[in-house]
């Protein structure tokens, strides 16, 4: 072991997290499912979403004899839905051809759907007591500034070069300690902003820290804006709190989730309520409120909501792709659909109770 390693190691003994819910009771499912979860996503927000989900599915069996529909209505509000219909197709694929059993080698834990070399990495070392090699934010943080690596992360070069670093550290023995020790500084100490260089095991030798660049190391490209996309959002709810939801076409951000109505700019409530066959004379009152911003990976939304009240005598058939959704039960999340972050709080947020 290098001496970046133990310090790492010896670090994460006394200081790591031991206590997160996908450290206990370790599995290769269950470690698979955080690393999904935790892509893109914080330990916090987490937490309660990785309880949930395995107390529905407490096997790999039952994930893949559920319904994409129920596996995307317990992602409701996690965002980048894709890591959901992929943990699905993998879970399928796993009970199919693997007997239930995830592969223990990086080549075919990499050919399953959702799953990058550093995902496999972190299954391999956390969970088989291999050694894999991870790459994630964290890690890429620490590794940059360590080895005063000034290229932009958005760069090949600039992966390669941290891959190889990665992969020279990594140790063959204790590699779940490390694995998790490497993330657990990232996340508490090398933090991206105010990191705490003092507490650091690694401070004697960081290059960054050396130079005075912790604060500018790793470096990214400065971001384009993102294009900007307008858009109405019609909440209609009943006097019994429930809400107009429709299916989202089966491509785009939101692919196969459910949300209130969005419409162009140019769209009037009168189409709304002819689209549902909704007398106007049902309607009780509307409200317009305030523009909400929501960003995603390639483009924002603004998104104006208008709240309108309609009688509960007013209608009960609509077309197929349209349901009521109690708004208690999403208040609580415990719909039986999925549905975006953005729904649920032009829903929660809503005026009309
Ligand atoms: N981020 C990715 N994997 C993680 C883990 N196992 N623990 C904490 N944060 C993580």
């Amino acid at each position: 072991m290098d001496w970046f390693a133990s310090k790492i190691n010896t670090w994460q003994k006394a200081h790591g997290r031991h206590d997160l819910p996908w450290q206990q009771n370790i599995s290769a499912y269950r470690v698979w499912l955080s690393e999904i979860m935790l892509q893109q996503t914080q330990v916090e927000t987490v937490k309660p979403y990785f309880i949930r989900f395995l107390e529905k599915y407490p096997e790999i069996s039952e994930l893949a004899r559920a319904s994409t529909d129920d596996v995307l209505a317990l992602w409701t509000g996690l965002g980048y839905y894709n890591r959901a219909r992929n943990l699905h197709k993998t879970s399928i694929i796993i009970h199919k051809d693997y007997q239930g059993a995830f592969p223990s080698c990086l080549d075919r834990l990499t050919e399953l759907p959702g799953i990058g070399r550093s995902t496999a990495g972190a299954i391999l070392a956390l969970s088989m007591g291999k050694r894999g090699v991870i790459l994630d934010g964290n890690v890429k943080r620490v590794l940059s500034r360590f080895h005063l690596i000034e290229g932009y992360l958005e760069e090949r070069t600039t992966t390669d070069e941290l891959w190889r670093h990665a992969d020279r550290h990594t140790p063959a023995i204790e590699t779940n300690v490390y694995t998790q020790g490497i993330m657990d500084l990232g996340a508490t100490i090398c933090k991206r902003s105010a990191p705490a260089c003092s507490e650091c095991p690694l401070v004697n030798r960081c290059g960054a820290h050396q130079h005075n660049l912790a604060a500018q190391i790793p470096r990214r490209k400065p971001k384009r804006k993102k294009p900007v996309k307008d858009s109405l959002f019609f909440i209609i709810c009943n006097e019994d709190k429930e809400v107009i939801v429709e299916k989202r076409a089966e491509s785009g951000v939101w692919a196969g989730l459910w949300s209130p109505l969005e419409r162009c700019k140019e769209y009037s409530l009168d189409q709304i309520l002819e689209e549902l066959d909704l007398h106007e004379d049902s309607v009780l009152n509307i409200a317009t409120e305030s523009p909400i911003k929501h960003s995603f990976t390639h483009f924002q939304i603004k998104a104006t909501p208008i709240y309108v009240r309609v009688r509960s005598s007013a209608c009960s058939e609509f077309g197929a792709g349209f349901r009521w959704v109690n708004s208690d039960m999403i208040r609580k999340k415990r719909v039986d659909v999925g549905m975006s972050a953005l729904a649920l709080k032009l829903i929660n947020n809503g005026p009309l109770g």
